[in-house]
């Protein structure tokens, strides 16, 4: 029997003990724990314990755990040189993709797939991403590259060695509010994409870049960074209405309002909630109210036009004025979403592993049968 469903929707095609989705009723939960309560009290650091051990750590077991991600913030040397040769113009997820897959090199055993070397690779990876995307963005502005401290946690660390100067509490909270926000997510794209490449008994870092790939698409991860083009080309309150009305007078032509919709959920995605007002607090606190008074104004327009069709904001929504707000750069969005979602694509991939079986769906032939080769000359 073969059903076919475009996009794959519906079928459920993996297992995974880490996030539930209700997509109806708006909830997301890590290992069962709401993703509202995680935002309220976790750190980034222990919500990947949470999903790579399937339970919150004692303090000890997190104290152990991030010190082991601190000691692997460091580069190799050589790819620190190599990405200090990337021309200074290149996309900073074009640049993240190629330098994932060029941690192989410098690993001695990059195909090894046992449990205890997979997981090894993913604190590897998930360690020095941050570092990679810090280090070109200093490359790119000319500046002096920062080392990472090793001091510092995740979130203190990767904009430190940004901005050169520790970030405030402020700023260091609201940014490891979103790497929590967006750490896994079900078995979306790019984790897909991840588990499809592992199937096949690839290895870690061949399956992190191929999401990578996955993740920059505008449909996917990209949306963050075009919410906030959308926000640009909106001059004023007043010009909120018209071009918002525009642009859904022209979705059967596939014009899409940035930052809404979503696969799987129908009525607002838990973490665009939660991010909704922490944007609105961070936004007031660093003089980027305007940008959050759009925001809203433009949920409110869609939930009034479109909201029946079960289209309401998703995560990118909100997250672009959170990002923008801690000074991050539009093209560093989409890596910062990365950054965080390693720790799920890594999770999957464990799970994968554990118990695999290659993925291998099928196509439904719609071409034409019995054709005759025609030479050359006949054609
Ligand atoms: N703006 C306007 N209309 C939208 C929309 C949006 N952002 N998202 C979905 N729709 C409408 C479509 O026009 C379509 O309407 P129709 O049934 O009248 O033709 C309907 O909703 C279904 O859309 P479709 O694109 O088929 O849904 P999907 O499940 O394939 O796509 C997304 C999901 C996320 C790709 C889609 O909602 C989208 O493109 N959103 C914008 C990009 C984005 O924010 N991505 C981040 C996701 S976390």
């Amino acid at each position: 029997m073969t059903t076919f469903a475009k996009g794959l929707e519906g079928i459920v095609a993996a297992e995974t003990r880490m996030s539930f989705i209700d997509g109806e009723k708006g909830i997301l939960e890590y290992v069962g724990i709401p993703i509202d309560d995680l935002a309220r009290n976790s750190s980034f650091e222990e919500t990947v314990f949470l999903l790579w051990n399937t339970r919150l750590p004692r303090r000890g077991e997190l104290a152990e755990f991030s010190e082991q991600v601190r000691q692997r913030y460091k580069v190799p040397t050589a790819l620190a040189k190599l990405i200090l040769q990337m021309p200074k113009d290149a996309q900073p997820m074009h640049v993240l993709r190629t330098m994932t897959s060029a941690l192989a090199l410098y690993d001695p055993s990059p195909n090894a797939n046992d449990i205890p070397s997979a997981r090894a690779k993913a604190m590897n990876i998930l360690a020095q991403l941050p570092t990679i995307i810090a280090y070109f963005d200093r490359h790119r502005r000319g500046e002096a590259i920062v080392e990472p401290r090793s001091d510092l946690g995740y979130a203190a660390n990767f904009l430190y060695m940004l901005n050169g100067k520790e970030p405030t509490e402020a700023v260091r909270r609201a940014f490891d509010v979103c790497m929590i926000l967006h750490a896994d997510h079900g078995l979306n794209n790019s984790t897909f994409a991840a588990r499809v490449v592992i199937s096949t008994l690839s290895d870690m870092y061949s399956a992190i870049t191929a999401a990578i790939g996955s993740l920059r698409g505008p449909l996917h991860g990209g949306a963050n960074e075009e919410v906030m083009e959308m926000l640009g080309e909106i001059p004023s309150m007043a010009a909120v209405e018209p071009y918002i009305m525009d642009k859904l007078a022209h979705r059967a032509e596939g014009a899409r309002i940035m930052g809404f919709g979503h696969r799987v959920y129908k009525t607002i995605d838990p973490r665009a909630t939660f991010l909704k007002t922490f944007s609105k607090q961070i936004a007031t606190d660093t003089g980027n109210l305007p940008l959050y008074e759009k925001s809203s104004k433009i949920e409110e327009i869609m939930k009034r036009e479109v909201g029946a069709k079960g289209i309401y904001p998703n995560v990118d929504f909100y997250s672009a004025t959170t990002y923008h707000s801690i000074g991050l750069k539009l093209d560093l969005f989409t890596p910062m979403f990365a950054m965080s979602r390693v720790s799920g694509w890594a999770g999957h991939c464990i799970e994968q592993l554990d118990g695999n079986r290659l993925f291998r769906p099928k196509a439904q032939y719609v071409g034409p049968h019995g054709v005759r080769y025609t030479p050359m000359d006949q054609r």
